[in-house]
This record gives structure tokens, sequence and C-alpha cells, in this order.
């Protein structure tokens, strides 16, 4: 979505008003999810959602995360080279591509790697293959290279990717700052030795979830017990994200500015994340744009005040099992990025100060629990959803019961959350001409 009014962000607006709407009206339907932890450690999951069509997804915790110094930039080939072993599968979507969604990027790649299929008669076979035992012929690796420069090349485009990927690299001091893309020095690098010991010491069942939508519980236990056990054990953890806070800069040409400035926040899955996210909604998460139209979002009426150029500013969260970052996204002209950067920190600090009503608690809350719903609707998001959960915490958390605790979220844990932001160790990444944009340390 471009910084500036068009009509994708209006249709997602009007959607997500509507979503509002039906959770309301409706309340949240009950599902039926069955998990079972099979003794080799592999989660298996199912729905019965009533779709026509069934659907799988293996889910891996092999995300680029989980590299190492010796092998970094082999998880962005796999991601390459898990189409070519499937070519001409039925797969509607495998390892899907990095995407810039808003001031949000797919982030889960760099903890998961997830294989979607369709079923059919030969997905069970394509997916053991693809999961358990891919050939990565050496040739074949070689022949990646220059479609691994060509992604490095289309994401090197997008200021999002680099202002994310930057601040992931100024925040942490190992693991999650690994990039989604291989770097430079091991691009031609990356031999089909790396893969096969990657795969063979990161893809074990301990760390692997099988989620099916429309499958029979019993079935997709049948297919991880006789086909998905071929690494048990527990596996390694891998290490636990150091979060260090600090700058990187991409000075451009651009006159407009991409500025992200983060503190640490909290790990996925507990009471504190959940407040993180109603802060996120409740400063405005959603790319906003036009002044004036968001009347509930704290951030563009802060901003609104520093600046009469166009400008975006969101909430930006991103959460993993043993960290997460929280602050503030905007994009501006370059003139006006000091007095707008400001202005949206200052925002998070009102609200650590005490600056919210109830009623702006509710209305966050509400807008949270549709954002949540709406990313069910589509069969991948429910898939990518119950896996991630499942790879998680072995699992599933029903949709009343996240309601519940997001309903138990209190004016105080949003502000302490707020106020985490403000006191904690800062981390910035910028791109575009950055001669007004303050340094991490002037904020
Ligand atoms: C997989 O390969 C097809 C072409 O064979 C390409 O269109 C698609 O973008 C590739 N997907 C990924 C994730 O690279
Ligand atoms: C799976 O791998 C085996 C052995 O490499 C191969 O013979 C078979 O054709 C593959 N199946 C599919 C569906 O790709
Ligand atoms: C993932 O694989 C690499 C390469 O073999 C290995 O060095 C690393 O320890 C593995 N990571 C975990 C968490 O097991
Ligand atoms: C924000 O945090 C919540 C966890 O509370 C998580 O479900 C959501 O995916 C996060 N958003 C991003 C962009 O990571
Ligand atoms: C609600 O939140 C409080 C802390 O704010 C916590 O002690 C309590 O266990 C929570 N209740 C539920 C049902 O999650």
């Amino acid at each position: 979505c471009p910084p500036f009014p068009c009509s994708l962000c209006f249709q997602r607006r009007l959607y997500a008003a509507q979503a509002a709407r039906k959770v309301e009206v409706t309340g949240f339907q009950p599902q039926d999810v069955q998990v079972t932890r099979l003794p080799s450690g592999l989660v298996i999951a199912s729905l019965e959602n009533y779709s026509p069509a069934s659907k799988i997804g293996v889910f891996v915790k092999a995300g680029c995360r989980y590299e190492t110094p010796e092998n970094v930039g082999v998880t962005h080939l796999l991601r390459l080279a898990s189409n070519l072993t499937t070519k001409g599968a039925s797969a509607f979507k495998i390892c899907r591509g990095v995407e810039a969604v808003g001031g949000n990027l797919r982030l889960s790649f760099k903890i998961t790697f997830a294989f979607l299929f369709e079923c059919s008669d030969t997905v069970m076979e394509f997916l053991i293959n693809v999961t358990t035992a891919p050939e990565f012929r050496p040739w074949e690796v070689l022949d990646l290279t220059p479609r691994v420069i060509l992604d490095k090349a289309q994401a090197a485009q997008s200021p999002q990717i680099g202002v994310i990927e930057s601040l992931h690299q100024a925040a942490y001091k190992n693991a999650l700052c690994n990039s989604l893309y291989c770097p430079d020095h091991m691009v031609g690098n990356i031999q089909s030795e790396h893969l096969h010991q990657f795969v063979q010491n990161n893809f074990t069942s301990a760390r692997m979830a099988l989620v099916g939508l429309g499958v029979d519980h019993d079935v997709l236990k049948q297919v991880g017990e006789q086909f998905l056990n071929i690494r048990s054990g527990a596996g390694s953890a891998g290490a636990k994200a150091q979060y260090r806070g600090g700058e990187v800069r991409l000075p451009g040409t651009s006159s407009l500015v991409h500025a992200a400035v983060v503190s640490q926040s909290a790990a996925a899955g507990t009471g504190e994340a959940l407040a993180f996210s109603v802060l996120q909604h409740l400063l405005g998460a959603a790319p906003n744009v036009k002044r004036g139209a968001a009347v509930s979002n704290k951030l563009v009426q802060g901003v609104a005040k520093a600046t009469t150029d166009p400008f975006d500013v969101s909430a930006f969260n991103a959460s993993y099992s043993d960290s997460g970052l929280f602050g503030v996204y905007t994009i501006c002209q370059a003139a006006a990025a000091a007095e707008v950067i400001r202005a949206a920190v200052a925002q998070v600090k009102a609200v650590a100060d005490g600056g919210v009503t109830a009623a702006d608690l509710t209305r966050a809350k509400a807008q949270l629990k549709a954002h949540f719903m709406m990313s069910l609707e589509t069969s991948e998001g429910l898939l990518e959803a119950v896996g991630a959960q499942a790879l998680a915490s072995g699992s599933h958390q029903s949709t009343e019961e996240i309601s519940k605790n997001i309903d138990n979220v209190s004016l105080n844990d949003v502000a302490n959350a707020a106020k985490k932001f403000v006191t904690g160790k800062k981390s910035m990444a910028s791109s575009g001409n950055l001669i007004n944009v303050p340094f991490v340390d002037e904020i």
C-alpha cells in the first residue's frame, strides 16, 4: 500500500468496519480445533471449517533466526529451493514471499517455514518429500544464485523492508538480527551441503506442526506418525534473542523518509504482549492516511499538528517467542521528519502519562478483536493462525478465550506498556533523505 490514500486502503478500512459489526452481531463462533502432540514431538492440529476444499499446512520452526554465522542466508535459499522440489505440485503457497503490508512485513518468516497445500491425491507425497527428503542437487542450488540476487534487488526497492530489517539488526545481537535475505558475502557461497545440514538439524519433528482444514484428525495423525517422524527428539531450542538497542541509518535520495523507533516489548503469548496489541490499536495500527479521517487514531491526531504535508504513521509491533518490539513507524517528507517522529513518540508518552479514556480503551479492544477475526476469514489465515499457535504452545486457544483475554486488559496495563516504550532503550532505523532525521539518542 503506498503512503497516500488509495482504493485498497479504503477497501481495507471498509472491510474492517464490516468485520467489527459482524463481531458485535454474531459474537465469536466456536471452532472445533483438535490438537494432539505425538511422541515424536510433532503437533497435529485439525479443524473442520466445512470448506469444500481441504487444505494442509506444515509449519517448521526453522526461519532465519536459527541461522548461524556459518550458514547465514541459508533459509533464503531454502525458500527458493522448496519451490524447485515441488515443481508441478499442487501446492497453493509454498513459503509465501516476503511482502510489506503497510508498516508491517510478514515477520513470521523470521521464525517459521510454512508449506501450504490444497489436498489432492499426491499432496501427502509432495509434502513429505518437501519437508523430509529434499534433494538440493548441487547444480540446482547453484542455479538459485540469480534468483537470490533478483530477490535482494526487489527487496531493496522497498523502503519498508529495508527499515524493518535494519531495525532488527539494530535491536538484536543475535538470532532475530538475521535477515530474511541472504547477505551479500554469502551470495553464491551457499552449497547444497549447507541446505542438507540445515534441514537435517532444524526440520525435526518437535519443531513441526501439521495442520489440516477440512481433514479428519485421525487421518492427519496417521500421516504424522507414518511419515513425519523421521527426525524425532526435542532438537535444540536455538539461541535466545538478546536485545541490545541501537541505530541503523540507510541514507538515500528519496524525499520521503521512512523511520521506525521502538523499544523491547514483550514475548508473544504473554498478557503483556496482549497489552501491547491493545496499545497498538489505541494508537492506530493500520496504515492510515487521510488527516481528519481517523478521529480515533491518536498517532494521526498528534502528527497532524506537526506538519501540513501528507504523512503516514502507525504503531509498530513484532512479537517472538522470547522478545518483541514495539514503537512507531512514520513516513513523511524529509523537511518535516524531526517534527513528525517526535510528535509520534510524544503520543505514546501521552498514553504512558495516563491520557487514555475508558472509551478509547473499549474502542481499541473492539478494533483488535475485529482485526483478529478478519485474519481468520481466509483459509490461509486460519491455517497460519492455528499453525503458529500449535508450534508456539502445542495447543489451541479458542476465539472466546482470546476475546476474554483481550477484555481483561486494563487501562493500567496499557499505560504500563506505553511506559515500557518510553523508558526502554530505543532502537531506530530510517531511510531516505535523512538530513532532518534525529539520531536515536536525540529522541
Ligand atoms: C515459485 O516458482 C514460480 C515459478 O515457477 C514463481 O512464479 C513463484 O514466484 C515462486 N515462488 C516463490 C516463493 O519463490
Ligand atoms: C518423492 O520423492 C521420491 C524419491 O525422490 C520420488 O520418486 C517421487 O516421485 C516424489 N514424489 C513426488 C510426488 O514428487
Ligand atoms: C540449524 O542447523 C544448523 C546447521 O546445521 C545448526 O548449526 C544449528 O545449530 C541448527 N539450529 C538449531 C536450533 O538446532
Ligand atoms: C502484534 O502482537 C500480537 C501479539 O500480542 C501478534 O499476534 C501480532 O501478530 C503482532 N503483530 C505483528 C505485526 O507482529
Ligand atoms: C486478568 O488480568 C489480571 C492482571 O491484570 C490477572 O491477574 C488475571 O489472571 C487475568 N484474568 C484472566 C481470566 O485472564
